[in-house]
């Protein structure tokens, strides 16, 4: 018997592959370019699953032109290049890549705040500029960290990492909004209080952003929320691109309304906001909050143990609209 075809959208460890080969007939992205919808669908005909990342967005037009399609994996945590409602519709299963990557993410959220806080990339661009002359004691002055105020929005998985952090490595007084408020239980081991998102961004001298993107979310921080803060405060977005108002951050950055931003996400990636380039008060990273080794391969084999456990078994591990596998 043939076995069933699948799509690896991206390139990903040879091993995953090899996995993947061993159930299926494995079609991969050798040059690994991210496909328009036109070249997604061109390559997803006669696939029955498919192994995404966050580029490949699967809407009602993609599962539309591809009847055969029963599963996505995706190998990120975050699923808003998924239509959730088109795919249940269609009958499709997603599936997501949670837990695997919360201390890894959380671990760098706490490094962009730190080298944010700290001026970590700004003192040494200074420094291989060749700028070093002399020492001063006024030099790349940043905003204490130890026995501040952290404030986080967003307290899912990786933000209770982020607070875990804050509260027991650094001493930090931890505040948090969330859609809902955690369990006492929850608060205590994170030693977080809930507050209001004014009371969020008006007390947080270092508030790190750790929520969906949904259209809900769409500029979350924007200009007004910007106005709200601290002249001292940082901002920390390793959330997802489009929650912060790329364009006001950047003229708020400029105009010192807010200290420094540290922002691993951005609208529109890899495109990034050309004000932002210029702006010195602002630490950019290429969207690698989970990435080392071990995180990003837990990851693709977690959205591989989808792959197999669903066209095999019918039993995924990672379902975000299990309504489907009861149909
Ligand atoms: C990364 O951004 C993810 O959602 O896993």
């Amino acid at each position: 018997m043939s076995k069933p075809s699948i799509l690896v959208a991206r390139a990903v460890f040879p091993q995953i592959v090899d996995r993947l080969a061993q159930h299926f007939e494995v079609e991969t992205n050798p040059s690994d370019e991210v496909w328009d919808k036109a070249g997604l669908i061109a390559r997803l005909q006669g696939k029955v699953g498919a192994f995404t990342t966050g580029s490949e967005r699967i809407d009602a037009e993609v599962l539309a032109a591809c009847p055969q399609l029963k599963i996505v994996a995706n190998m990120a945590v975050g699923y808003n290049n998924f239509d959730v409602a088109a795919m249940t519709a269609a009958g499709v299963l997603g599936t997501n890549a949670p837990d695997v990557l919360t201390e890894t993410t959380a671990d760098f959220g706490f490094a962009l705040l730190m080298a944010t806080a700290r001026r970590i990339t700004e003192s040494e661009h200074f420094l291989r500029a060749g700028k070093w002359n002399k020492w001063a004691y006024d030099m790349f002055s940043g905003c204490e960290v130890h026995g501040s105020t952290l404030g986080i929005l967003g307290m899912g998985r990786i933000g209770q990492g982020v607070a875990k952090r804050g509260a027991h490595g650094f001493g930090m007084n931890v505040i948090y909004h969330n859609r809902s408020r955690l369990t006492p239980e929850l608060e205590a081991e994170c030693q977080a209080r809930y507050v209001s998102k004014e009371e969020l961004l008006r007390s947080a001298d270092h508030l790190v952003l750790v929520l969906p993107y949904t259209p809900a979310s769409h500029h979350a921080i924007g200009a007004a929320e910007l106005a709200q803060m601290k002249p001292t405060a940082t901002l920390i977005n390793i959330a997802r691109g489009g929650i912060v108002d790329d364009a006001a951050l950047a003229q708020a950055l400029r105009e010192r309304r807010i200290a420094a931003a540290g922002l691993d996400v951005f609208e529109g990636e890899p495109q990034v906001h050309p004000e932002l380039l210029t702006v010195p008060n602002v630490v950019l990273t290429p969207h690698i909050a989970s990435a080392t080794v071990g995180t990003r391969l837990a990851m693709a084999n977690l959205a591989a143990d989808n792959l197999v456990g669903f066209l095999t078994q019918g039993k995924p591990l990672t379902p975000l609209n299990p309504q489907v596998l009861a149909r």
